[in-house]
């Protein structure tokens, strides 16, 4: 069977090119013409572990190609994904722009019997807003019928090939059991290693994605307010969290506090699911809340530097991550780039270091100090802060550390470190919620 995947970002250059290890024969489009250059070149225009040697493989293998001709694209296959962003409007809204556009290209050249799948992020209703577009502008959409499918995607940056290939379950929106059908086969690898199939309709798997997304950031959020809570009466958030997490129907994932969610997800998806729930007139009051809280955490982060600190203007402050998290070189709505530019907002001077993500800061922080590593980033620095919880931030060399800053303090947004440790070595030291 032949798909066609519209769209190279994170989720469908990943589906692509997993689906192709499945065994099928995949079409990857994009507009962008430099993004299929380069891939067509035998590179991969986003960091994402293991993903290029899968791509090659593939590519190899003559099962994985890349092209902007979506018309070829959308001829050849059977199966057509659509992995197009839907970045969010002024009112928090998603634009389905991108997604509107992909429906009538893929309307003006049906020819046979198609599925098309939708993997894009969207609000609840979109099948069925694709399904009007193809069919108001497919030129004749008797003789070629299309049934369309919602299948969201779960996985995360840094282990994206993992989690697609090990997935906890395969969400099928549709009400055609002629899709259906299509759709197990593509899914069959899954099948077989026992991954549950949840079969709703469009608008049920819709919603699962953004629940899903929500309730993570909620689970985020609460724990990050436990620790606030703990600096305050001198708890360890830790030890909170453990025992939380011991009681099977908390479970212990997603409960280790930080300076705040971010990433291309859960930032932009709660703000979404706020703003489908007003738009069906509901107001979602637990979901605005986390939305501010999490606004509310990178600010608290900024306060905890200065009370170490004093006033901020002049300071040297170092910071050690940029990433929205490990493995990944995407800064978007990075909890570490607010800080960062609130602490130049109150006048401190900036000093950082991100294995990965450097390229990306500089095209929006062009001003501040980039350092080869960590010990250059510490060099002079009032204050060092952990804002990302890369691996090679875990066993720094604290002496040299020590002797390079100006002033001993260290503040671990992401509580590498056990402040025993720390503070044994004189470091002025705090965690978030480890007091
Ligand atoms: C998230 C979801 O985890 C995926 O299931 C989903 O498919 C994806 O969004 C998406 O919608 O495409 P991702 O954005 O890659 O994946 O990142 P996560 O690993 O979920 O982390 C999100 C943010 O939460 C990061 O800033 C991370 O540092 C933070 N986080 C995560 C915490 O602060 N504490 C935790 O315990 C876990």
């Amino acid at each position: 069977m032949e798909i066609c995947i519209i769209g190279t970002g994170y989720v469908g250059l990943v589906t692509g090119t997993c689906l192709s290890d499945f065994g099928l024969e995949v079409i990857c489009v994009d507009k962008d013409s430099e993004k299929i250059e380069c891939l067509n070149s035998g590179r991969v225009p986003i960091y994402e572990p293991n993903l290029e040697d899968l791509i090659q493989k593939n590519v190899n293998a003559g099962r994985l190609s890349f092209t902007t001709d979506i018309e070829k694209g959308i001829k050849e296959s059977k199966a057509i994904f659509i992995a197009v962003g839907t970045p969010p409007n002024d009112d928090n809204s998603a634009d389905l722009t991108q997604i509107e556009k992909v429906a009538q290209q893929i309307a003006q050249h049906l020819n046979g019997y198609k599925v098309i799948v939708n993997k894009s992020t969207v609000p609840v209703g979109t099948a069925g807003k694709i399904k009007e577009i193809i069919n108001s502008f497919s030129p004749s959409p008797l003789q070629h019928p299309f049934d369309v499918v919602s299948n969201p995607e779960f996985l995360r940056e840094g282990s994206a090939v993992y989690d697609f290939t090990h997935p906890d379950k395969i969400v099928i929106g549709t009400t055609s059991i002629k899709a259906l059908k299509i759709m197990q086969e593509i899914y069959r690898p899954l099948y077989l290693i026992d991954t549950p199939f949840m079969i709703t309709n469009p608008e049920t798997a819709e919603l699962i994605k953004y629940a899903c997304n929500a309730f993570l950031a909620t689970k985020i959020t609460f724990i990050n307010e436990i620790a606030n809570l703990c600096d305050k009466i001198g708890a360890d958030v830790h030890q909170v969290a453990r025992a939380m997490g011991l009681d099977g129907r908390i479970s212990p994932k997603f409960l280790h506090p930080g300076p705040g969610y971010g990433g291309s997800c859960f930032p932009k998806d709660t703000r979404a699911l706020c703003s489908i729930a007003e738009s069906f007139g509901y107001e979602f009051q637990s979901l605005n809340a986390v939305v501010s809280a999490n606004i509310r955490q990178r600010e608290l982060m900024v306060e905890k530097i200065k009370r170490l600190v004093g006033k901020l203007r002049g300071k040297q402050i170092g910071i050690l991550g940029l990433a929205f998290k490990m493995n990944t070189d995407d800064i978007r709505e990075s909890s570490s780039i607010d800080i960062i530019k609130i602490l130049l907002g109150e006048g401190a001077k900036i000093k950082c270091f991100d294995p990965l993500a450097m390229d990306n800061t500089k095209k929006i922080l062009p001003d501040i100090i980039y350092c080869q590593d960590e010990y250059e980033t510490a060099q002079g620095c009032d204050a060092l802060v952990i804002a990302t919880e890369w691996n090679q931030f875990r066993n720094l060399d604290l002496n040299k550390i020590k002797k390079l800053l100006k002033n001993p303090t260290f503040v671990d947004l992401r509580n590498l470190y056990e402040p025993a440790t720390l503070k044994s070595l004189s470091f002025i030291y705090e965690g978030v919620g480890r007091k």
